[in-house]
């Protein structure tokens, strides 16, 4: 609880030093539009009732007094009267509390191969299903590290939406609600062959990209097949470090991808680094398979390619992977927005059978902060 030392204010803004030395600057159209009472608010949901243009454009602070943990502010032109409690004030100060934004690098620990040397994160299906404290760590660990591996995953067909009902929703698509990734007779997807997949991201043709990818192994007798994951923020880190023109080049253009099949003709324009209002990455994008055909004007063509050959290298560097073979009964779920999959070639011989399903990010976040407020 912070209580404050001393404040001040004129017409355009109020000042308080609190007693932990911090300041808050808080300007008067700020203070309107975050008016708390219920007039603003609705008491029982929280929901803004207030819009913009409900507030005069010349709002101005006409007075302001301290009555125990309120500040109670008066407005002119109209006279409107506000309390905020000091609790909220200092939470909601937006100088105190500058933006966050939890999909950016920035509050992501970025790895490289050896970062999982004694092992990638895993956690069991019956602790994640039946226990919060655990699901919180897996998910945690989905934030932090954009992926986790859970075994002892009942062998079963479309278990895996049961593993996406405990932290969000099936994004259904085209493919139904999971696609079976095995070898298929006449493939309308490489996936369903026995070839290698180099390092991608799924569905960068979809508006949105799926946030979440699962593949659940249900059978693996072939030789090869080994699974390959790599952090697409710390390529696109790397990059930025070897060469912030091309960087910058990546996020500024943008490029075409889409997936045809008899039934569906999917498009979308998105860069293949993206950035926030921080320049900051939130997603990557890269599939060479789904890659369309590439429109720029002529004066931007070559940096393009210079630039994409330059990541693309960077993708392919080994000491940025992890490598592993998928074994019945495990299963493996990762951001499709940052962490980049691909799977070595395998043989004839044997049987891989792989289900795979897709989910949102935004699902999965709000599930990881219902289960931190409750731990
Ligand atoms: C996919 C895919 C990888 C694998 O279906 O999206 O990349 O291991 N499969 O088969
Ligand atoms: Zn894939």
């Amino acid at each position: 609880m912070n209580h404050i030392k001393v404040f001040s204010y004129n017409a355009a803004e109020l000042r308080i030093v609190w007693e932990d030395t911090s300041e808050s600057q808080l300007q008067a159209v700020w203070l309107r539009d975050h008016c708390q009472m219920p007039a603003s608010r609705n008491p029982d949901n929280g929901q803004r009732l207030l819009n913009i243009t409900d507030i005069p454009e010349n709002i101005a602070i006409a007075e302001v007094s301290l009555e125990d943990r309120r500040l109670i502010v008066q407005f002119t032109p109209d006279g409107y009267c506000t309390e905020f409690d000091l609790d909220w004030l200092y939470d909601n100060c937006y100088n105190l509390n500058p933006h966050s934004d939890d999909r950016s690098e920035v509050g992501k620990i970025l790895w490289s191969g050896k970062s999982f040397e004694q092992g990638v994160p895993r956690y069991s299906y019956t602790t994640f299903y039946e226990q919060p404290k655990s699901r919180l760590a897996a998910l945690q660990v989905v934030k932090d590290y954009g992926f986790v591996l859970l075994d002892a995953v009942p062998n079963k067909a479309g278990q895996l939406l049961k593993v996406i009902e405990q932290f969000g929703f099936v994004r259904e698509t085209n493919y139904g609600p999971y696609f079976e990734v095995q070898t298929k007779i006449d493939p309308s997807n490489l996936a369903y062959t026995n070839l290698g997949l180099g390092c991608h991201l799924d569905n960068p043709y979809r508006d949105p990209v799926p946030g979440i990818q699962l593949l659940h192994c249900l059978e693996s007798s072939t030789e090869g097949g080994e699974s390959i994951l790599q952090d697409g923020f710390m390529a696109a880190k790397i990059l930025r470090d070897e060469d912030s023109d091309h960087f910058a080049v990546l996020s500024q253009n943008w490029v075409n991808f889409r997936f045809r099949d008899s039934s569906a003709d999917l498009q979308a324009r998105v860069p293949l680094i993206e950035v926030n209002d921080l320049d900051e990455v939130i997603k990557v994008r890269f599939n060479n398979r789904s890659i369309d055909t590439i429109k720029l004007p002529p004066s931007i063509m070559q940096q393009f390619y210079a630039a994409y050959r330059h990541y693309a290298e960077i993708l392919e560097r080994e000491d940025l992977q992890i490598v592993f073979k998928l074994e019945p009964g495990e299963l493996i779920l990762f951001d499709n927005t940052r962490i980049l999959h691909a799977r070595k070639a395998y043989s004839a011989g044997g049987t891989r059978h792989l289900q795979g399903a897709y989910s949102d990010l935004d699902g999965l976040y709000s599930s990881l902060r219902k289960l931190e407020a409750n731990s």
